[in-house]
């Protein structure tokens, strides 16, 4: 299980905290569905959760000890907005394999298949494909990966991918196995997943109902 304990979060450059005494807990077999509008500071629990930043106060624990920045870089993977910023290899082949020396084509098929890119041409340069495609595939290069905690920063904006149901299907079964952890302005979209819906607010998460996420954007 992770835990968020009273975390607060405040970048060297800003003047405010981003995170104002934020509690949050996450165990398997249910995703989080975190929203908030633009600018609440989503992206910047992600990082925070994920080990890129190091929050002001509080504590993060696994399974009941605190662990540091260092240690929740292991223990968890992120696919972001813009994976392209992040990606290393020269071709879809060489991301997928990065860290995986030993990856079998078999599992490299399987991945690719879950997200959806069973045609793409490994050959290719993974800037030269759409969007929607780095984004698949970075989600691929983490299932290979298989983090315990699996962060996904506004999977769907922008995408065509957002509600069908092999999307849904695919965060459900990563969720049996990873700690599935969503942030979105798109909450509605998600509607479909049986998932704990929350709402970051002034810093700080608030537990909410599906139904007012529908309301809301309605
Ligand atoms: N490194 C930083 N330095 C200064 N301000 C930051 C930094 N990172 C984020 N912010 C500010 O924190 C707020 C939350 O940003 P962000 O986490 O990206 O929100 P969201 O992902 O919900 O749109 C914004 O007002 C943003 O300008
Ligand atoms: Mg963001």
């Amino acid at each position: 299980m992770l835990e968020l304990k009273d975390i607060y979060y405040k970048p060297a450059t800003s003047r405010r905290d981003i995170l104002n005494g934020l509690y949050l807990s996450a165990s398997l077999g249910t995703p989080i569905v975190i929203s908030g509008s633009s600018g609440s500071g989503k992206t910047s629990l992600v990082e925070v959760i994920s080990g890129l930043s190091g929050q002001s106060k509080g504590e993060i624990c696994w399974n009941g000890e605190a662990i540091n920045q260092r240690q929740r870089r292991w223990l968890s993977g992120v696919v972001f907005q813009f994976p392209e910023r992040y990606f290393l290899g020269l071709t879809v082949a060489q991301e997928l394999r990065l860290g995986q020396r030993r990856l079998t084509t078999e599992r490299q098929s399987i991945a690719l298949n879950k997200v959806g890119l069973s045609d793409l041409d490994l050959s290719k340069s993974p800037e030269r494909l759409s969007g929607g495609q780095q984004r698949r595939l970075a989600l691929a290069v983490q299932l290979l990966r298989k983090p315990r905690v699996l962060l996904l920063d506004e999977p769907t904006a922008g995408l065509d991918w957002s509600v069908r149901e092999e999307v849904i299907d695919l965060l459900t079964s990563i969720s049996k196995e990873q700690i599935l952890i969503i942030v979105t302005h798109e909450p509605e979209l998600f509607r479909n997943i049986r998932s704990l819906c929350y709402k970051l607010i002034n810093g700080k998460i608030q537990r909410i109902t599906k139904e007012s996420t529908e309301r809301e954007t309605t």
